[in-house]
C-alpha cells in the first residue's frame, strides 16, 4: 500500500487501548477480527478523524490480522478517512430525494461560502464538504451529517448558522 504524503502522530493511549481491549472482549477467543469496525472508529476518533497507513498497520497488529484486511475495510467505507480532513465535515446526502429537495444548490452555496471545492478542506483545516449516499433520513430532505448528528430540512440560513456555530466552537460533534 502506498504511503501518503501526510504524516500522522500515532498515539495509542492507555485509555484508547483499554477501550479497544474492551471491544475485542465482546467477541469469542480467536475472533478478534470481528471488532475491526468499532476499533477503527475508536482509533480514528482519537486521531483527528483520519487513519494513515501506519495507523492502519497498528490496528492490524493489535487485532493480529493482515494489514491488507484493514486497508480493504478503510478504503471501502466513506466514514473512514485516509487523509487529514476538515474538522467540521459537512456530509450532504446526494441521493434522489435530497437532490429533488435542492441539496445540490445547498452544496454549491456552502462550497462558495467556504471557498472550497467538494472534497477539499478549507486552508485553516476547519471545514470540508463531501457528498455521500442516502443517510436514511429521506423524509427530512435535504439533509447532511455533521459529526454524529443529522442536520435536517436544510436551508441556506441553516447552513449559515451551522458555519457560524462551528467557527464559534459551539457545536457538538459527538454524542459521547
Ligand atoms: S435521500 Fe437523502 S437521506 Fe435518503
Amino acid at each position: 500500500m502506498e504511503r501518503t504524503q501526510y504524516k500522522q502522530e500515532i498515539n495509542m493511549t492507555e485509555a484508547l487501548m483499554n477501550r479497544i481491549n474492551e471491544l475485542i472482549s465482546h467477541y469469542p477467543e480467536g475472533k478478534q477480527k470481528s471488532a475491526l469496525l468499532p476499533v477503527l472508529h475508536e482509533v480514528q476518533d482519537a486521531h483527528n478523524d483520519w487513519l494513515s497507513i501506519e495507523l492502519q498497520d497498528k490496528v492490524a497488529e493489535i487485532l493480529a490480522i493482515k494489514p491488507v484486511e484493514v486497508y480493504e475495510v478503510v478504503s471501502f467505507y466513506t466514514m473512514f478517512n485516509r487523509r487529514p480532513v476538515g474538522k467540521y465535515m459537512f456530509e450532504f446526502c446526494q441521493t434522489s430525494p435530497c437532490c429533488l429537495n435542492g441539496v445540490e444548490d445547498l452544496m454549491d452555496y456552502t462550497c462558495n461560502k467556504l471557498g472550497v471545492k467538494v472534497g477539499e478542506p478549507t486552508q485553516d483545516g476547519l471545514f470540508e464538504v463531501r457528498g455521500v449516499e442516502c443517510l436514511g433520513a429521506c423524509g427530512y430532505a435535504p439533509m447532511m451529517q455533521l459529526g454524529d448528528f443529522y442536520k435536517e430540512h436544510l436551508t441556506k440560513d441553516k447552513v449559515n448558522q451551522l458555519i457560524e456555530d462551528c467557527k464559534n466552537n459551539t457545536i457538538m460533534l459527538h454524542d459521547k
